[in-house]
């Protein structure tokens, strides 16, 4: 019955977790303020889940992935990886995880893709038998292996992501951390590095977790997502549960020309605004009784109404829901 390798059946367990960083206040104040980071987060992963941390910039997520990866110390709380505590068993979590860093920047641009693999499987001591065909094998996966003697420093952003990923596959990681994996990337490249995440899983078995702030990645990709909000989760659950949240509720788009203040007295937010033109989209969960009020209210702070509509509701929603914000940066 148990499918599962040692003695549990999550791939991560993170209890209370905390960080804050020390931030100096020079003179005259002279004192030390403490920025937190994350703020006592708790979850649960499963083997071979996709698990989505989804917040906006400045949430907590990169701080919280470098925790897990044992990259740093937390200042409170506990977290397993694969049964490991990751401040006691540091050699044995590295070992069995890897990681895909937020803007990747530890490929060798003077080396060829395979050289690079090359080099990092030396460093996890796969054996010299080994080696030649684990490479060729990842460079397949990810679709570099007619670049593989091109140098890095020719290669396109999307294909320096596939490389990263590729990199991280080299010890064979039964858990894979992904710092927003797509970001930066066009849509064609996103789009298969998305899809290449989801057959890792359900291929290959592996557990990942990812961050993102793009609420359609998380919406299409993740099992379960957990939303993270100042350094807090305010969600978790899977996206169809997550959306349920909103489901009752009616979603308006108000797509209108004209200055909108940041606070709105409904939940509603700004997720499109484009300065030169005077254009902005609110959306938000507004009843149909609550909807004239609100079009009054704009209209009396100078807004021309272009359309009002009715909408399915998504992730963004439930952000917009739980803080009253938009999920955009
Ligand atoms: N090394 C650091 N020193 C001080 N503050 C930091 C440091 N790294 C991140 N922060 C702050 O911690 C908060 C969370 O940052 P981060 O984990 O990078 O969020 P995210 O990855 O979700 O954008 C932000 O307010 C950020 O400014
Ligand atoms: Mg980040």
């Amino acid at each position: 019955m148990n499918k599962f390798r040692g003695s549990t059946m999550y791939a991560i367990e993170v209890n209370n977790l905390k960080k804050y960083y020390p931030k100096k206040i020079p003179f005259p104040l002279r004192k030390i303020e403490w920025v937190e980071a994350v703020k006592g987060i708790s979850f649960k992963v499963k083997k071979g889940e996709l698990f989505g941390l989804l917040g906006p910039n400045g949430a907590g997520k990169t701080t919280t992935i470098k925790m897990l990866t044992t990259l740093l110390e937390p200042t409170d709380g506990s977290a397993r990886i694969l049964g490991y505590d990751i401040r006691e068993n540091t050699r044995e979590i590295r070992r069995r995880i890897n990681l895909v860093a937020e803007g990747e920047r530890t490929l060798y641009w003077r080396l060829s893709g395979y050289e690079n693999l090359k080099y990092f499987a030396r460093i996890y001591y796969v054996s010299k038998e080994e080696e030649r065909e684990r490479i060729e094998f990842l460079l397949k996966l990810v679709g570099l292996w007619e670049k593989r003697n091109d140098l890095v420093m020719n290669y396109s952003r999307g294909m320096k992501q596939r490389l990263a990923i590729a990199k991280a596959l080299v010890n064979d990681p039964e858990v894979l951390f992904l710092d927003e994996p797509t970001l930066g990337l066009d849509v064609q490249s996103s789009i298969f590095v998305r899809e290449f995440v989801r057959k890792l899983v359900d291929e290959q078995g592996k557990t990942v977790l990812l961050t993102t702030h793009y609420m359609a990645e998380a919406e299409q990709l993740c099992d379960r997502i957990a939303i993270i909000d100042h350094g807090k989760i305010i969600a978790l659950d899977t996206p169809d549960n997550l959306k349920k949240l909103v489901m009752d509720e009616d979603v308006v788009e108000i797509r209108l020309k004209g200055n909108v203040p940041e606070e709105i007295p409904w939940r509603l937010a700004i997720v499109e605004r484009d300065v030169e033109s005077n254009f902005t989209v609110l959306r938000g969960t507004v009843d149909e009784e609550e909807l004239p009020k609100v079009v009054e209210w704009l209209v009396r702070r100078k807004a021309k109404i272009i359309s009002v509509e009715q909408k399915e509701p998504t992730l963004e929603d439930v952000f917009i829901r739980l803080t009253g914000r938009g999920l955009r940066d």
